[in-house]
């Protein structure tokens, strides 16, 4: 059996590639605020186990223990491999920082940055005598090597998530049963999150109108063929530790 925890799995990329992971010998514990009702009737026809938890990964304090409430959920003896995808993200808040309120750009690092260092960090501790194969995705943006006005928290988090999975391959690379782990920047995908970001001003992100061209122009990918490769690459003996790649490169 094969356990997936995958972040923002209730839309977007995230239901993406929690679709492209069902099947009867993965069980997986998707982590969002709200629930997808597709997602659990297409998971009961393909006799996919998935548990979701409600749950506000900008509480950050609660995260341990619910990493514990998830763990004890996973048979550690039939783990064939044990997976972390941390994709939740937000765009918000968008404009120039000395117009951004404080409580706005620190409710971004809590759940852009601080909960997959924290998910990360209860993952570890809790497969640390697990000699199967243990991967964490980081899901990226272009956002974290580019520089964007009106962008700073999403740019700094970003850049802040790549480095920490440069950090962590350091730290593990050594270890008898190392935790593996890779950022991957998707790509420009249709999700909520690009409605978001074309119903800004473009006072507070003056680059507004490119991501309407993208969108009108079809060149946004769908979160269903994003999923797919990005579940692909999860699984594949092509995910190289320590690695930072972007989808539209390869
Ligand atoms: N879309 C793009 O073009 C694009 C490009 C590059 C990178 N990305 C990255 O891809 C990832 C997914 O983005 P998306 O485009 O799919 O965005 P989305 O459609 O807005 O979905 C975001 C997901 O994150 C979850 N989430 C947000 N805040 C949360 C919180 N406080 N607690 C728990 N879950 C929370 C949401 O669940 P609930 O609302 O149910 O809590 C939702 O499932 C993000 O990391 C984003 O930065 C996206």
């Amino acid at each position: 059996m094969k356990y997936f925890i995958i972040t923002g799995a209730s839309k977007g990329l995230g239901a993406g590639i929690a679709s492209a992971l069902l099947s009867d010998d993965h069980h997986l514990f998707c982590i969002s605020r709200g629930e997808s009702q597709s997602l659990t009737e297409e998971a009961a026809a393909k006799k996919c186990t998935v548990d979701f938890f409600l749950f506000d990964l900008a509480v950050n304090h609660d995260i341990p223990g619910l990493v514990e409430k998830i763990f004890q959920k996973i048979d550690r003896d039939r783990a064939t491999g044990i997976y972390l995808v941390n994709n939740a993200g937000v765009i918000k808040p968008v404009g120039r920082i000395e117009d951004t309120p404080a409580d706005a750009v620190e409710m971004h690092m809590r759940v852009n940055l601080l909960a997959p260092m924290l998910l990360t960090a209860a993952f570890v501790k809790h497969t640390k005598d697990l000699a199967t194969e243990k991967r964490i995705l980081n899901i990226s943006s272009g956002a974290a090597q580019h520089p964007y006005y009106g962008w700073s928290s999403y740019c700094t988090a970003k850049a802040g998530l790549e480095m920490f999975g440069r950090c962590m391959h350091e730290e593990q690379k050594d270890e008898p049963g190392p935790v593996k782990s890779m950022s991957v920047a998707p790509g420009i995908i249709d999700t909520e999150m690009q409605t978001t970001i074309r119903g800004t001003s473009e006072r507070a992100f003056i680059h507004r109108e490119k991501f309407v061209e993208l969108k009108e122009s079809g060149q946004l990918v769908s979160p269903s063929k994003a999923g797919k490769r990005i579940a692909r690459l999860l699984l594949s003996s092509s995910f190289k530790d320590g690695d930072i790649i972007d989808l539209r490169d390869s």
